[in-house]
This record gives structure tokens, C-alpha cells and sequence, in this order.
């Protein structure tokens, strides 16, 4: 089987778990702080590699501690790192993460990850798109570059899934290239605010995949709206729960898995890595997710 590529961000999250968000002016001493390897795309690339999938990523580090720390993180989990660059400029990203309550809040400082341009791109590339089964993308790279992978990849007939995350409101103008837009519900109304949920699937069936938290998913399948339900665990850190999705869904159409198949399974692997700490601890293997009962 063809591989996947990942092209997109790698970083070191840096979590801090407090009750409550400081006031204006204040502040607040939190117990700890823990460092994870992250990034929406390094973690995605993970989520397709603990589940057995074959996958390179395509991104930047800085020439620090952290980069080798991404670096061999990736390399640990199985993810080809052929081109992966390493600035001599920028610094690795980091994302800041508070975790309140099981839940999160979010500041990323992109660093390197902004240093991957469309030029960047064509430099690190070692096979062309047309050798990979599919390409992910999400948004903590350069929005430029988005457009000329997504261009690249249609011209050499290359199945691409695009997780819109952070929200780009541009993401729906890519529709006709895509084969997969995998927001979550809140991007979903950022990226379509002229329609309803239920509207914006409707528009784009067995395309349009929107992901509902705690609820599940919801999709269009040509003939009628599906909504896949989560299964039920006791979520400790949802962080990294939509690149868990994103990966496992991805293999699973590569595979051959139909869209509400793949759903259910990938739910199944989100479901399974809430149940941990950090984007990447709870992301099951293959064995651990058929294992799972909920
Ligand atoms: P994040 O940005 O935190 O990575 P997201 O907002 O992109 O996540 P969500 O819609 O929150 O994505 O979650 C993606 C999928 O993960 C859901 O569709 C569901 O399958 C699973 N999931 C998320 N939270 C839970 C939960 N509390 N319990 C069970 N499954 C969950
Ligand atoms: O989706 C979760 C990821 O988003 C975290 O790992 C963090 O790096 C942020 O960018």
C-alpha cells in the first residue's frame, strides 16, 4: 500500500493544568508544567503510525533542543522524517496550552512551522505527491502554502484531506479540490457562515466531515445526514482528540474502509486518546484500539 504524507506543523506543547484562567493583572501559581510533543500535523502523522499506517511528514524545526526532541519523537513512533528541515533562523513552534477542567485553551507560536513556503516545500520534497495514497494538510502553516499543495496534489490526481484547524474562512473556496474538509463544529460556522450545520453537509455529502466533540460526527452520505456517535470514556485531556480523528480517518479511507466505517473507527481511536495526557499520549496502536470496550 502507498503511503500517507502529512505536510504540516511539529511542536512542543507546553501544558499547564490550573483551575481557572488569571484574571487581568493577575497572577496565578499552576502546580506544573509538562512538556509534550505536538503540532496538528506531527500529531496526526502519529495517530496514522501508532495505528499501523505507513506515513512521511513534511515540515520545520528550529536547530534547538526542542526540534530534536520533535524529531525524535517522530522517528520513535515510526513517521518518516526524510523531510523534515531544520532552520537556522527560526525556533521550533511551541503551543501554551492551559488545561482547565479536561479541557483546553490554546496560544501556538509557529516559529519554524511558518517557514514552510511553497519554495520550502519543493526543496524538501523527495517523492513526488503522486506516490502517496493521500496528503493531509491542517492550518499551522502558511495559508499560501495550503493552496499550492492542494494545487499540486490536483493535478497529479492526489486524494487530499484538509483539516481546517486553526479556522481559515477561505478553507470552503477549496471545495472542488478536495476529497475531504474535516472541520470541527465551530470552524464548520466560521468557514460557512451562510448555512446551518445540517445545510453545510447537505452541500457537500460524503465530503464534508464535521467533527462534534463529546457528540460525534456528522456527515451527508448522498442520501440522507449521518451522525456517527463518540463513544463514552472519561476524557482527562481532549488536546490533539482532532488529530487523533483526522489520522485514524485518513487510514482508514486509504485502507478501504467506507466514510461511516472509517468514522466509527477513527471516533473509536479519539475516544481512547482523551483518555490520557498530552496530543499524542493516548493515541492508540492498532491492538489497543481492538482491545477497547466501551
Ligand atoms: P482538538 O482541537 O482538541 O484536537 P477538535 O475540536 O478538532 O479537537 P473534536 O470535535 O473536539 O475535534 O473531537 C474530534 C473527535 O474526537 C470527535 O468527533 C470524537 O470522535 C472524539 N472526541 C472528542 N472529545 C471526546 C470525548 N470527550 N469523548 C469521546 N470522544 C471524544
Ligand atoms: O490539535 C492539538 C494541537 O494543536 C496541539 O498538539 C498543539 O500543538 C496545537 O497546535
Amino acid at each position: 500500500m502507498k503511503k500517507i504524507l502529512v505536510v504540516g506543523s511539529m511542536s512542543v506543547d507546553l501544558t499547564i493544568e490550573t483551575q481557572r484562567m488569571p484574571e487581568q493583572g493577575e497572577t496565578m501559581k499552576a502546580e506544573f508544567l509538562e512538556l509534550f510533543c505536538g503540532g496538528k500535523g506531527a500529531n496526526q502523522a502519529v495517530s496514522i503510525a501508532r495505528l499501523g499506517g505507513a506515513v512521511d511528514i513534511l515540515g520545520c524545526v528550529g536547530s534547538d533542543t526542542y526540534g530534536e526532541m520533535v524529531i525524535e519523537n517522530l522517528r520513535k513512533n515510526r513517521v518518516g522524517t526524510e523531510m523534515v528541515g531544520r532552520s537556522s533562523s527560526a525556533l521550533t513552534g511551541t503551543a501554551h496550552i492551559f488545561l482547565i477542567n479536561h479541557d483546553n485553551r490554546i496560544v501556538i507560536v509557529p516559529g519554524a512551522n511558518d517557514t514552510v513556503t511553497p519554495e520550502f516545500v519543493e526543496v524538501q520534497l523527495t517523492r513526488p505527491f503522486s506516490s502517496y495514497s493521500m496528503v493531509i494538510l491542517q492550518n499551522e502553516i502558511p495559508s499560501e502554502t495550503i493552496r499550492f499543495i492542494v494545487k499540486r496534489c490536483q493535478e497529479e490526481g492526489v486524494p487530499i484531506l484538509y483539516n481546517p484547524a486553526p479556522a481559515d474562512v477561505a478553507a470552503g473556496d477549496l471545495m472542488n479540490e478536495l476529497t475531504f474538509l474535516t472541520p470541527n463544529e465551530h470552524e464548520c460556522g466560521q468557514i460557512f457562515p451562510q448555512w446551518t450545520l445540517a445545510e453545510a453537509v447537505g452541500k457537500y455529502p460524503n465530503q464534508l466531515v464535521v467533527t462534534l466533540g463529546s457528540k460525534g460526527v456528522i456527515f451527508h452520505d448522498g442520501q440522507t445526514i449521518r451522525c456517527i456517535p463518540a463513544y463514552k470514556v472519561k476524557a482527562v485531556d481532549t488536546t490533539g482528540a482532532g488529530d487523533t480523528f483526522n489520522g485514524a480517518f485518513a487510514l482508514e479511507i486509504v485502507r478501504g474502509k467506507s466514510i461511516a466505517e472509517a468514522i466509527q473507527l477513527a471516533n473509536k481511536a479519539a475516544a481512547i486518546s482523551v483518555t490520557k495526557k498530552g496530543a499524542q499520549g493516548g493515541m492508540p496502536t492498532e491492538y489497543e484500539r481492538q482491545q477497547f470496550n466501551s
